[in-house]
């Protein structure tokens, strides 16, 4: 399997190119599955509950379940992951933890211990884009005026220059234009499972 993860702030366009990107190549007859972080498993819920401001944790303790969010995430995966033919692209993983948390003011070396158990991507691509421009999109989208727990532009200025540091990610203008973005991820994606298979 070339397991691939899409990464960014906030409406830096992840879910908008993890369904593009698999569009792309089911329609080039490859096996392509996407999933997202967090889930919308036990923990997954308990965190949606926090982000929309109906439960409150500190910073810590949030990051904490992310983590277990996501180990809920790969035990359900295992299988899929073994699975050489396929592509598993995920919407965000645990280089959000490790970005948004440190951000947030949890220790960064713990938070990379504590993820240091999970399947490294094949693939990571990361969107970066001007906080002011994401926050418009999604105030765009959104019909209603509140916003999440980490949408506000300063936190998620801190939260990219954590992403930038990553040394294995493939970094993205997430202003192009989205199919333009979709080409650069698909070469990519398609060099990955050549060099795999
Ligand atoms: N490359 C792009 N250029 C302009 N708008 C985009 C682009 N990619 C996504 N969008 C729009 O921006 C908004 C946020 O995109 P989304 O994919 O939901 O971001 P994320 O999942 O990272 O929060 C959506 O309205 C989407 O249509
Ligand atoms: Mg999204």
């Amino acid at each position: 399997m070339v397991f691939i993860a899409i990464e960014g702030i906030d409406g830096s366009g992840k879910t908008t190119q993890t369904a593009r990107l698999a569009e792309m190549l089911r329609k080039d007859g490859f096996d392509a599955l996407t999933t997202k972080e967090h889930t919308d498993g036990i923990i997954g819920r308990e965190i949606q509950k926090v982000l929309e401001h109906k439960e409150k944790v500190d910073a810590l303790t949030l990051q904490i379940m992310f983590v277990a969010d996501r180990s809920d995430h790969m035990y359900r995966y295992a299988d899929i992951i073994k699975d050489r033919n396929r592509f598993l692209i995920t919407d965000r993983y645990l280089y959000s933890t490790i970005a948004y948390g440190t951000a947030a003011g949890v220790s960064n070396k713990y938070l990379v211990e504590l993820n240091s158990i999970f399947p490294i991507p094949d693939k990571l691509f990361i969107i970066l884009i001007d906080p002011i421009i994401a926050m418009k999109r999604i105030d765009r989208d959104r019909n209603r005026s509140s916003r999440e727990l980490f949408e506000k532009e300063e936190f998620l200025k801190e939260v990219q220059a954590n992403y930038r540091k990553f040394k294995n990610a493939t970094f993205i203008d997430g202003e192009m234009p989205a199919d333009e973005i979709t080409q650069i991820m698909y070469k990519a994606a398609l060099m990955e499972f050549r060099r795999k298979s």
